[in-house]
């Protein structure tokens, strides 16, 4: 399949910390997703979507996440557990929308430096993403003890991780409707 006639799936890096071991996670899971060739990348980072409140969102800006929704046929988020849950920013980007999700499958890939990899953050963010009537994607990746594993560009051990990542995508792909 050519990358033109593949299905897009919208990748999101859900934290706008200063500093982010999650950008490079992120990097390393678009590069992936795009390797593959099955897939289109969209991506979107929640430093580009500021809200300091709920409904916060620009008008431009409320209308191009909800653009972007509405082309994916699947959703990856990228993000880290901050006190055993998703960072503020992910949720205000997310209820920005709502009717966009609906029966998309979406897939958490969770980062920590401790050796929980953000799994605690993942099983909270999938009770959000049930609300929005989404297909939760089971085969969640948790990065663990981020800044080791990804001190450089490729992360240790990168087959693992690539094995990981491509075993998520191919979950997203089989679940995508239409
Ligand atoms: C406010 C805050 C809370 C955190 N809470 C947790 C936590 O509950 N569990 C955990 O494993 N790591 C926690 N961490 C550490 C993250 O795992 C660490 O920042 C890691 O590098 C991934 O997030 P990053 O993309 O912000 O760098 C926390 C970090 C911050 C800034």
């Amino acid at each position: 399949m050519d990358t033109l006639s593949a299905p897009e799936v919208l990748f999101v890096l859900g934290t706008a910390r200063d500093g982010r071991e999650s950008e490079k996670v992120f990097a390393f899971v678009t590069q992936v997703a795009s390797e593959r060739g099955d897939l289109a990348i969209l991506r979107a980072d929640v430093r580009d979507f500021p809200a300091t409140r709920t409904g916060g969102l620009s008008p431009e800006r409320a209308a191009e996440w909800s653009s972007l929704l509405t082309r994916a046929r699947g959703i990856v988020i990228v993000a880290p557990e901050y006190n055993h849950s998703f960072p503020g920013e992910l949720k205000l980007l997310l209820d920005s929308a709502y009717k966009e999700y609906r029966e998309k499958p979406i897939a958490i890939v969770g980062v920590s430096n401790g050796t929980v990899g953000g799994a605690r953050m993942a099983e909270q963010l999938k009770l959000v993403l049930i609300a929005f009537q989404a297909t939760v994607v089971n085969a969640a990746v948790y990065v663990t003890t981020a800044p080791e594993t990804f001190a450089t560009t490729l992360p240790m051990n990168e087959p693992f991780w690539r094995g990981r990542v491509n075993g998520m995508l191919d979950e997203v792909h089989a679940l995508m409707r239409g």
